[in-house]
């Protein structure tokens, strides 16, 4: 994060599964100049992952930074036969708005570009982002271990520790499309701070907000508010600009120290954050509170900066 003595952005990856809420996360990290977006990677969540990467190539195009990587990733988990998918960002994952196609997609495979930066950055220096299924991220730590904790932060949007989930009453949607690849993420000691429905559900977007958005007379702006028009809720969730928001504007956020893992096994409590009491399991910070307001003004100010 910038600090008065550093003015130089900070580097970060961006590993996601556009997806609508992604998609403002996407074009907050690819317009900000405090941010250095080395590279976007993709896995399936939201969509099968043809189409989440196709949808970060066209966002990227439509911000106007056709220059920055985008490579495929992870197609189903790491324990599951195929992806746990869902229809509330359209079958197309982007509410039905028709974008120019971006740039193709790299030939590297996700896990690979992923592990390569990680390795040649140096150590300390990279900001890794995560707004989708952990399963790219756990392929990385699988193969090479010790390879997260090179991250300067892992910023995660995940969970649910101490409310109901989003996709069963126990499980946010991230951890349980990959509930493995999630406890093996929370279990690599990696710098991680954690932003699940516990912060993510006080993040709502305002009708009036949404609107505001198109009055910005940009493609980006008149994008950003047709998707949010086509997403099926009434006041629908920033969840994933958050971890973005607190790469930028960390004082956005209260957060708190946690002991938890992910509960692995098939069932009902499958991809449940379970906090540890008494302390043994992976500790990390966890987001526990947001200035609404001010993190909508973010979001809307790094989007204004977009044509
Ligand atoms: O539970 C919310 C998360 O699931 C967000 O990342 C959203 O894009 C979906 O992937
Ligand atoms: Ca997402």
């Amino acid at each position: 994060m910038l600090s008065p003595t550093n003015m130089d952005p900070t580097k970060i990856l961006l590993d996601c599964d556009p997806g609508i809420d992604d998609a403002l996360a996407l074009l907050m990290a690819a317009a900000s100049p405090q941010l250095d977006l080395l590279g976007v990677s993709c896995v399936a969540g939201n969509r099968p992952v043809h189409t989440t990467t196709a949808n970060a190539c066209a966002l990227l195009e439509l911000a106007g930074r056709g220059d920055v990587p985008v490579h495929a990733g992870c197609a189903r988990p790491l324990a599951l036969p195929e992806a746990r998918t869902n229809l509330v960002h359209g079958e197309d994952g982007l509410g039905g708005i028709a974008f120019a196609a971006g740039p193709a997609p790299r030939q590297e495979h996700a896990v690979d570009f992923l592990a390569r930066t990680l390795r040649d950055e140096p150590i300390g220096t990279l900001t890794l982002i995560a707004i989708g299924p952990l399963t790219n991220l756990a392929m990385v730590e699988i193969r090479e271990p010790g390879l997260l904790r090179r991250a300067k932060a892992l910023l995660v949007m995940g969970g649910a520790a101490f409310c109901p989930g989003n996709v069963t009453p126990a499980a946010e949607f991230n951890f349980h499309a990959d509930a493995t690849a999630a406890s093996v993420v929370l279990n690599a000691g990696a710098a991680l701070t954690l932003f699940g429905l516990d912060v993510t559900s006080q993040a709502a977007m305002s009708a009036d907000w949404i609107a505001s958005l198109g009055r910005l007379r940009t493609r980006a702006g008149r994008a950003a508010h047709a998707m949010l028009a086509a997403y099926a809720f009434e006041d629908p969730l920033l969840h994933d600009a958050c971890p973005v928001a607190f790469a930028l504007a960390p004082q956005l956020f209260d957060c708190r120290q946690l002991h938890a893992d992910v509960e692995r096994a098939p069932g009902p409590d499958e991809g449940r954050l379970r906090p540890d009491a008494d302390g043994h399991g992976p500790r990390f910070e966890l987001a526990t509170a947001v200035d609404r307001e001010g993190l909508l003004e973010r979001v809307h100010a790094e989007i204004a900066r977009l044509a």
